[in-house]
């Protein structure tokens, strides 16, 4: 009844209250925000601010999980009540909004919470706020329970029993590796079966050094995740991926770039296809062709005696020829080379 008093004069005058809260009734705490929406163990009424909005001479009163609710204060819970192994006895004059009430349970019971009793309170939507109390034989429960595990640095701890026989996993936070065991049990004796794990924060190794590349970094025994490493090829070689590798969450880095050869060409004395274009061999420069290029070689198809083309990749230094593929001769080259099969008609 206090509180339904405080109340009134909360909304009266923030300071009075504060003097009142202190002399009057050193619980009192501030009304909780609505934490709870109406769930199946409890309705909530209307929210409300002040009495003004709440219909039919309600009050505007603080309803436990629903926050400021508008409650009509004389309604009563259900009283008496009749719980097994206990006896329940009301703490206040009448078992209606914000009555309390105890239910001790009988020597060699104990509640659900291990207690010899619990307070239970008369909510607004006309339900005590301990649904189904009961006690139970004190040997069905485990009365040891092990100590609290406390905190995982740089990681969690999931499981919220602690009796004999309860499980709880541990989790590193991304970027850190668990080192220890993952989960722990509580023993019969009230203890934790293995030592709590540590989350150790993940390095990446020094990068692969490539073969034809360069690494453009500072030397160290480790990297932290996220940091980037630049490759750069020899000259004449083509980088194949990407040109830089991250230190990632797992400790791996990401995928490593090839530093790929040019392919010198296995033939002279032919035109191919290359670069959209069809050359002799001799007018490419160098002789030579990028990593992923194709060339396209002629080849005699008989007995039509027509040309034909097929290509071939270039692929970190190897272009093979096709196998049907004929070099011609010096000879042929120099003093027919209307003959040589590059220059005969196609098919
Ligand atoms: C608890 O029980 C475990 C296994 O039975 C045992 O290894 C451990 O030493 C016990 N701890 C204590 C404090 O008795
Ligand atoms: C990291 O790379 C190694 C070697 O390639 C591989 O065996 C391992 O599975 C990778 N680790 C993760 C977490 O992906
Ligand atoms: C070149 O490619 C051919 C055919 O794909 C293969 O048999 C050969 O081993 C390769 N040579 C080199 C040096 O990679």
């Amino acid at each position: 009844m206090a509180r339904q008093h405080l109340l009134v004069i909360l909304s009266l005058s923030a300071w009075w209250s504060g003097a009142l809260l202190a002399v009057e009734d050193s619980e009192a705490q501030p009304c909780p925000e609505r934490v709870l929406t109406d769930s199946r163990e409890r309705l909530c009424l209307k929210a409300c601010t002040q009495d003004s909005d709440c219909p039919n001479r309600r009050k505007c009163l603080c309803d436990g999980e629903c926050g400021l609710s508008c409650v009509a204060p004389g309604r009563t819970c259900h009283w008496p009540l009749s719980i097994p192994h206990a006896t329940s006895s009301l703490l206040s004059k009448f078992p209606s909004f914000s009555a309390q009430a105890e239910v001790r349970c009988n020597p060699g019971f104990k509640t659900a919470e291990g207690g010899a009793q619990l307070i239970m309170r008369c909510q607004g939507d006309r339900k005590w706020s301990v649904l189904e109390p009961y006690c139970l034989a004190e040997a069905t429960i485990p009365s040891i329970s092990c100590p609290n595990p406390g905190r995982l640095e740089h990681g969690y701890i999931s499981g919220s029993l602690l009796t004999v026989g309860a499980v709880i996993q541990y989790s590193c936070n991304p970027g850190y590796q668990l080192e220890g065991t993952s989960e722990n049990v509580c023993l019969e004796n009230g203890t934790w079966k293995w030592e709590p794990p540590q989350c150790l924060q993940v390095y990446c190794p020094p990068p692969l050094e490539i073969s034809q590349g360069y690494l453009v970094a500072v030397q160290k025994r480790q990297y932290e995740a996220g940091e980037v490493i630049y490759y750069l090829c020899k000259k004449g070689f083509l980088l194949d991926g990407p040109n830089r590798v991250t230190c990632q969450l797992n400790g791996n880095w990401s995928q490593t770039p090839f530093c790929r050869a040019r392919c010198p060409i296995p033939a002279y004395r032919s035109r191919v296809l290359y670069g959209g274009q069809k050359v002799w061999i001799v007018d490419i420069p160098e002789g030579l062709v990028s990593h992923g290029e194709t060339v396209s070689f002629f080849c005699r198809k008989k007995p039509e005696e027509c040309s034909y083309p097929i290509q071939s990749e270039c692929f970190d230094g190897n272009l093979t020829l096709p196998s049907c593929y004929e070099e011609p001769t010096w000879l042929q080259y120099k003093l027919f080379p209307k003959r040589v099969v590059s220059e005969i008609p196609a098919c």
